[in-house]
């Protein structure tokens, strides 16, 4: 009887084989630490981050054309700074790994403290998310002319890596920025009927391809940061002279 039940139990399905829990948190602290520290030393060093035609992602748009000459990177940067460390998918990787108050869904809070979300400061100005958003989208308009600029060189059009670079670095920027939570709410939410008119319709679709985006956000949001570290301490190495630029043609 016995062996009859053992034959009726199905066999425990091997585990697919994890990574052990704490890679995760431990790989979020380096990667935002070593960017934070980094972002700093960039602009807190530093009164250009331009080579010929290219112009580091930390310096634009450049305020030096308009007389700012103190420091320029940190009249700008403040925007995608504050737009990242409030973004959704951002909070909840650097609270679970900065403050493990829980690691994870499923564990219990630390002994006498409790998660109190958004309603206390520092926190409380996560709501500010989509006005950070907003100055993104304007400080996004510059990176463009940026990446078209870096394709144009004193003899005409060519292609170097910090070109290429460039245009990667804004193309990933452009679907972090817009696979945000909060633009997905702004062009699709609000609306009681999708089909009733041309403007609707357009959301709609617009909504559709937003909405794709957004299942990968955090996805989006660890290229796009190193590719805004990969970019800068390109167009820095470049500057310093430690590295030449390689012109494709
Ligand atoms: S939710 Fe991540 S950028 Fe808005």
């Amino acid at each position: 009887m016995a062996q009859r039940a053992q034959a009726l139990t199905p066999a425990p399905r091997r585990r697919k084989w994890e990574w052990p829990w704490w890679v995760s948190p431990a790989g979020t602290v380096t990667a935002l630490g070593l960017f934070t520290i980094y972002s700093l030393w960039e602009t807190l060093t530093h009164s250009s981050g331009q080579y010929h035609n290219y112009l580091s992602p930390f310096f634009s748009p450049d305020v030096r054309a308009i007389g700012i000459q103190f420091l320029p990177a940190i009249w700008v940067v403040w925007a995608p700074l504050l737009f990242r460390a409030t973004c959704y998918y951002y909070r909840k990787a650097y609270y679970r790994s900065f403050f493990s108050d829980p690691l994870a869904c499923a564990r219990p809070e630390r002994p006498g403290r409790a998660y109190t979300g958004e309603t206390k400061l520092p926190f409380v100005l996560s709501n500010l998310h989509r006005f950070f958003f907003y100055v993104t989208v304007v400080v996004m308009a510059f990176l463009w002319y940026d990446a078209i600029r870096a394709f144009i060189f004193p003899n005409g059009f060519g292609v170097g890596v910090g070109s290429l670079l460039m245009l990667l670095n804004v193309i990933l920027l452009s679907v972090y920025t817009f696979s945000c939570h909060a633009f997905r709410h702004l062009i699709g939410g609000g609306l009681d009927c999708f089909s009733c008119s041309r403007g609707p319709i357009l959301r709609y679709s617009l909504w559709k391809t937003v909405s794709k985006w957004n299942q990968e956000h955090a996805t989006w949001a660890w290229l796009s940061m190193f590719s805004v570290w990969a970019t800068d301490l390109y167009i820095r190495l470049l500057i310093s002279g430690v590295l030449h630029d390689v012109r494709l043609f």
